[in-house]
Order: C-alpha cells, then structure tokens, then sequence
C-alpha cells in the first residue's frame, strides 16, 4: 500500500510539469492563460502558430505520461503503474504549480495508454487521428479517441485495466465540458483557427 501511494505521488509530480506553459515560455510565445481557450495543452499552444512548439508540447506532455508508467512498472510492477498513469494524468489536469489549474489531459492520456498497453495507446492515438481530420476540431477528436478507448481497453486488455480506461475516459469528458458545450452550438473553433 505504502508503495503504492509512493507511486501516486511520483506519478503526479510527473504529470503536473507543465510542458506546454514552459515551452511556450522558453519560445517566448507569450502566456497561454491569455490566448485561445487559455488551456496549457498543444492545442492551445498551436494557436499561438508555433507548429513546432505545439508538437513538442504534444511529444513532452505524452511523454510524461508514458515515463510514469514504464518508470513505475520497472521498479514496481503493473498495480503500480497502472497507479502511476491515473496519477499522471490528474497532475497534468491539477497541477500544484499552477493553483490546481492544469490541462484537459489528452496527451498525457495517449502517452500513458502507449505505455500501459501500446496497442490500446495506438488504436487511441489513430482515432484522435481520423475524428480530428474529420471533424477538424481537436477536442471532438479527444473526445471520440476518449470514448472509443473504453472498447479498445475493453478487447485488448483485462478487467482492472478497464475499470482505469472508464474512469480516465470519465475524467477526460469532465475536462472538456466547455468543449462539450462549445461543439453543441458551433462555436468550438476547428484546428489552426483560433
Ligand atoms: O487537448 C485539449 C484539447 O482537446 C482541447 O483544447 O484548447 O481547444 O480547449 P482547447
């Protein structure tokens, strides 16, 4: 048990750097709290319309995700990573450092699928993929790539990795309530638009 709440506290520290506010700094882009929707995610950052800053947010942000877990089931094993990878994505959403004010998760939730089971991480990763080419909208991509995971977890993967996909999927849904809202009436904005 002792271990396992070590493996949360790593796991959250992990996900709560917040890669897009510090790149977006060091490429002096401005603050991401005053431009587009305010998040600290790659999308967010794309509208500042560095391509190379929001793709590196995006590499940063998964890959926090996914080096919680595999750095966790090294040392650990499975629970503990499975432990670890909801603790990363709660840091990147409710970061200490920024008042518990963080991100919606999306990539840290792809980097940590990857990871866990990278079957599951890629079938997520080419949903978001087709949804947003479709859509042209990257929160609806997240949202269907959130939705259809619980599937692929459901066919890939077992029972305990399953309850973690419903509740991490429940949790990006939570995220994105204003998306939600936006894409009801029209006015979520679609990529490379701000
Ligand atoms: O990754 C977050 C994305 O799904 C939505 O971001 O900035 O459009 O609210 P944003």
């Amino acid at each position: 048990m002792t271990q396992l709440i070590l493996w949360a506290a790593i796991g959250y520290l992990m996900g709560s750097i917040p890669f897009g506010m510090i790149i977006a700094k060091v490429m002096g882009l401005g603050n991401l709290r005053q431009i587009g929707s305010g998040n600290i995610g790659a999308t967010n950052v794309l509208r500042t319309g560095n391509k190379a800053a929001a793709a590196l947010t995006l590499l940063f942000d998964a890959a926090k995700g996914a080096a919680a877990v595999l750095l966790a089931r090294a040392i650990a094993g499975e629970d503990a990573a499975q432990i670890a990878a909801l603790a990363a994505f709660l840091g990147h959403c409710f970061p200490v450092w920024l008042g518990f004010k963080g991100g919606k998760g999306v990539a840290t939730f792809l980097g940590l699928w990857l990871a866990l089971d990278w079957r599951v991480g890629v079938a997520c990763c080419l949903t978001w993929l087709v949804a947003a080419l479709i859509w042209r909208i990257s929160s609806l991509g997240a949202l269907v790539a959130a939705a259809m995971s619980t599937i692929w977890v459901m066919v890939l993967t077992d029972a305990r990795a399953f309850i973690l996909g419903v509740v991490l999927t429940l949790l990006v849904y939570w995220r994105h309530h204003e998306n939600v809202a936006r894409i009801r009436t029209g006015t979520e904005p679609r990529i490379g638009k701000s």
